[in-house]
């Protein structure tokens, strides 16, 4: 019956970051009269909906005042440190929505033949600019934990330059710039992602130090690097889609090279229920087109396209995010 109603908790948390209370309460405690008049919600549904956060552990109940229970502040405020409301908002507004008809999905077989990946799906959102902006806090999210992690998966020495493949608006790019200064970046995505890029390299202080290149990776050529990262990205295609890509790569990466692959990878038995929970998450937003996938898997498209399996790392981020590391022979 937990398993039944876990819902209920996604939401109360979903709507508390959707209405700003996180962000009101870090500035001060407040009654819930006050929280009532500022977040002009209904005096009637209140009191239960703050106690559930206080039940919750997000909120802690003092002398009648609300405010943020230890460690809240970090991840549910939008100046703290590790803010991951970018990505409970799109959880909101539209993987929740979706999951909603999973029965429906699961059972529309007309639609197992036009299932949704890659490319077609992110130039539909890039025609809007606040969804995209959403999607980009979204992805940020998960890669703000990536990139620092990046910078010590491997030895970076013996490389000059590196390309994020699908590296949106660079926020991997620029940790991984900052951290190794004498790395020359690059990132390669969709033509209407140069903008955003623009304006995230400004605000990172990165301007300069990371190259935008506009193509579509699946079919333009890609520039010339010694090392390529493509992170959430393989989970969007269908695996011929995914084998394609990699053997591009292998191209592009000068001999000596590597090429890094992360995303939240499957366990080999399949019993992990989060991951699989996380890949079922890419088929529900897809139509069935995208999926997570082994490191078993990943190294058979890239032993295929010529490289030389290194090693898989565990990552330490908010999913089962592992990289897998293999390198274009000398
Ligand atoms: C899920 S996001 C991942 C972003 C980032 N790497 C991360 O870890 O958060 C996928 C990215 O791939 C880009 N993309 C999709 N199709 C592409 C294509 N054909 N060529 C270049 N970029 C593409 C999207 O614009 C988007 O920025």
């Amino acid at each position: 019956m937990q398993i039944n109603s876990a819902y209920f908790q996604s939401k109360v948390l979903q709507s508390a970051v959707e209405l700003g209370l996180f962000d009101m309460l870090a500035e001060r405690p407040a009654t819930v009269e006050a929280i009532v008049s500022e977040l002009k919600i209904r005096p009637r549904m209140a009191l239960d909906f703050l106690d559930a956060l206080v039940g919750l552990g997000l909120l802690t109940r003092d002398a009648g005042e609300y405010g943020l229970a230890a460690g809240v502040g970090e991840f549910l405020t939008t100046s703290g440190g590790h803010y991951v409301g970018g990505s409970i908002v799109q959880h909101a507004r539209k993987h929740y929505r979706l999951w909603a008809d999973l029965t429906e999905t699961l059972q529309d077989l007309a639609a197992e033949e036009n299932v949704l990946y890659g490319t077609k799906s992110f130039l539909k959102v890039y025609e809007n600019h606040e969804i995209v902006r959403n999607l980009m806090n979204h992805m940020d999210t998960y890669n703000g934990f990536v990139g620092p992690q990046l910078a010590t998966a491997i030895d970076w020495s013996g490389y000059q330059s590196f390309v994020d493949l699908g590296g949106a608006r660079g926020n991997v790019a620029a940790q991984l710039v900052t951290a190794i200064p004498h790395l020359q970046g690059g990132v390669y995505d969709l033509p209407p992602v140069e903008p955003l890029f623009d304006e995230h390299m400004a605000k990172k202080g990165t301007t300069g130090r990371v190259t935008f290149y506009a193509g579509d990776f699946t079919q333009d050529e890609l520039p010339a690097t010694d090392a390529i990262i493509i992170g959430h990205v393989l989970h969007d295609w269908t695996p011929e889609y995914r084998a394609k890509v990699i053997a591009r790569t292998f191209e592009a990466i000068r001999p000596g090279g590597a090429l890094l692959v992360y995303d939240a990878m499957l366990d080999d038995e399949r019993v992990d229920a989060p991951a699989l929970l996380q890949s079922l998450n890419c088929r529900v937003l897809s139509r069935g087109g995208g999926s997570e996938y082994s490191v078993a898997e990943c190294r058979e498209w890239t032993e295929a396209a010529g490289f030389t399996f290194d090693k898989a790392v565990d990552l330490e981020t908010i999913t089962n995010d592992r990289v897998v590391v293999v390198r274009k022979p000398a």
